[in-house]
């Protein structure tokens, strides 16, 4: 990573160029304001609404199994050539996006910068997947929120925040185990890993309504399994879940609390959890603690434009 890298990354994050009509960047559906997702069910695009939700990029370089929620991408340069191209986020080609990058007043300068090419011609789709995938790398939170402080030894969590901590992480024996540790670890509160968390009811392995994971392995068993995201900033990442069937998280943990929807290969980690409803206000009360607003106004992470 470069800082010219970066800043041209940066710029190609937010300049609509990359779609066919230029309405829209990836910025539309990553917006800072909202920790990088849309606040939408799913996605908005030139030619309609995505298949699933918008996830967010906070810490998203540290993912290494898998990007989206399937998994079906390998790392972030694999990923940023698909937006793009899709038919409904941007609907654009990268043979025209090169034409216009080439054809730019200012883009040829923060190519010849970041990359050195000695010609416009040197400015291709790998370049500019390149630079993109730097900036996503810098878009991290770890630091500022109330429970990377408390981890650090500066403060202490409020009570009732310190409880729900214990039975996220199942560290008391005496309180009972949320099972959430398991499958959204520290640091990330994600994990690099896929699992079916309850949400579809299947009466076999072949009739989830979206197959997640195993549409891309063909593996029957990883058919209703998706990558869990980071926890981080949730409160500004509603409405939750692959379809954003939750509007709120005291939603999600009731749907925790229950176990779920029952289907062959559901997690051994999801069942009636039998919190009371204190203990559920508890488990709300840290992740509130995994907030950190300085990502959403940190200026290196803001529109360029
Ligand atoms: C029309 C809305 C839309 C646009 C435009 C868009 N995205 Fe996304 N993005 C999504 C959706 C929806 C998902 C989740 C899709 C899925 O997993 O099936 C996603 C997922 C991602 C992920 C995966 C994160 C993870 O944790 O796995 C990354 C990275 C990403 N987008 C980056 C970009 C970049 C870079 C661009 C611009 C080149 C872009 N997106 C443009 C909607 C959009
Ligand atoms: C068996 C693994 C597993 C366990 C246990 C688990 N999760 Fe999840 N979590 C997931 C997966 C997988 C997803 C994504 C599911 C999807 O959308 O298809 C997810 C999604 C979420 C989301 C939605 C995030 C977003 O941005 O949409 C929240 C919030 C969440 N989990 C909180 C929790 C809490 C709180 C607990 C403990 C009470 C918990 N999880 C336990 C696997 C798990």
């Amino acid at each position: 990573m470069t800082v010219d890298g970066i800043r041209l990354g940066r710029k190609l994050f937010y300049d609509p160029i990359l779609s066919v009509d230029s309405t829209v960047s990836c910025a539309t559906c990553h917006q800072q304001a909202l920790s990088f997702t849309d606040g939408l069910d799913r996605s908005q695009g030139v030619a309609g609404m995505t298949r699933r939700g918008s996830l967010s990029l906070i810490n998203v370089g540290f993912h290494y199994d898998g990007l989206f929620w399937d998994g079906r991408s390998p790392n972030l340069e694999h990923l940023s050539l698909i937006p793009p191209e899709d038919p409904i986020e941007m609907a654009e080609t990268w043979d025209n996006v090169e034409l216009k990058l080439r054809n730019h007043p200012v883009y040829p300068t923060d190519f010849r910068q970041a990359f050195g090419i000695d010609n416009v011609s040197g400015i291709d789709r790998h370049l500019a997947a390149k630079a993109i995938s730097q900036f996503l790398r810098t878009i991290v939170s770890g630091h500022n929120s109330r429970y990377d402080r408390f981890v650090r030894g500066e403060i202490f969590l409020e009570e009732n925040e310190f409880n729900g901590y214990l039975m996220f992480f199942n560290i008391d024996p005496s309180l009972p185990d949320a099972q959430c540790g398991h499958c959204h670890n520290a640091p990330l509160m994600a994990t690099n890993d896929y699992f079916n968390n309850g949400l579809q009811e299947s009466p076999d392995l072949y009739s989830f309504p979206d197959p997640g994971l195993g549409a891309i392995t063909g593996i029957a068993s990883d058919n209703g399994r998706f990558k869990p995201p980071t926890l981080r900033n949730l409160v500004f990442t509603a409405p939750y879940m692959h379809d954003g069937r939750f509007k709120t998280l005291p939603e999600v943990v009731d749907h925790y609390a229950s176990g779920g929807k029952e289907s062959p290969n559901k997690s051994s980690f999801m069942f009636n959890l039998v919190l009371t409803e204190s203990q559920k206000a508890d488990i709300l009360a840290f992740l509130l603690t995994l907030t950190d607003s300085t990502t959403l106004t940190n200026p290196a992470f803001k529109n360029p434009f």
